[in-house]
């Protein structure tokens, strides 16, 4: 990880004018922000790292937990939730053994609910990664996940 830090520390001046970039690069290249990278950024923009622990829990677009490769994410919007998406939800976390929110610990999949991705008329529907599924039911599910290497 020290590595990729300093990777990522060579295209910035250290200022505290970056740490919104800084925090976007490196969970660009790790994937995710790391209590002990979070600790390195702090030293590096100059900030107490209790500034970078609340700007990086403020914004929805930093994660701080590991991500799976494959992030899976039902859709929760009216008209999925209608055609049954909460089933869907219980059937992937039921196969997986995770919940929502939760990457499974060979970090191969990430669950998440999120609101209308947009395709109601194929609802309930889920995408994995950029693949759009639709018109699911509980038991297309785990042929859907098995697909996935
Ligand atoms: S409500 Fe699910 S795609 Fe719109």
């Amino acid at each position: 990880m020290k590595e990729q830090l300093e990777t990522v520390f060579e295209a910035y001046k250290g200022e505290k004018s970056e740490l919104i970039p800084v925090l976007q690069h490196v969970q660009k290249e790790i994937g995710y922000l790391p209590e002990e990278a979070m600790k390195h950024i702090a030293r590096f923009v100059r900030v107490p790292e209790s500034k970078v622990y609340g700007v990086a829990t403020f914004y929805a677009q930093f994660k701080m937990k590991p991500r799976g490769r494959y992030i899976i994410r039902v859709c929760k919007g009216t008209a999925c939730h209608i055609q049954g998406s909460p089933k869907i939800a219980s059937k992937i976390e039921e196969i997986l053994k995770i919940e929502s929110g939760d990457t499974t610990p060979d970090l191969k999949y990430t669950l998440e609910e999120v609101a209308c991705i947009g395709a109601c008329a194929l609802a309930p529907v889920m995408m994995i990664n950029n693949d759009p599924h639709g018109r699911l039911s509980p038991d297309k599910i785990k042929g859907i996940l098995d697909s996935y290497e």
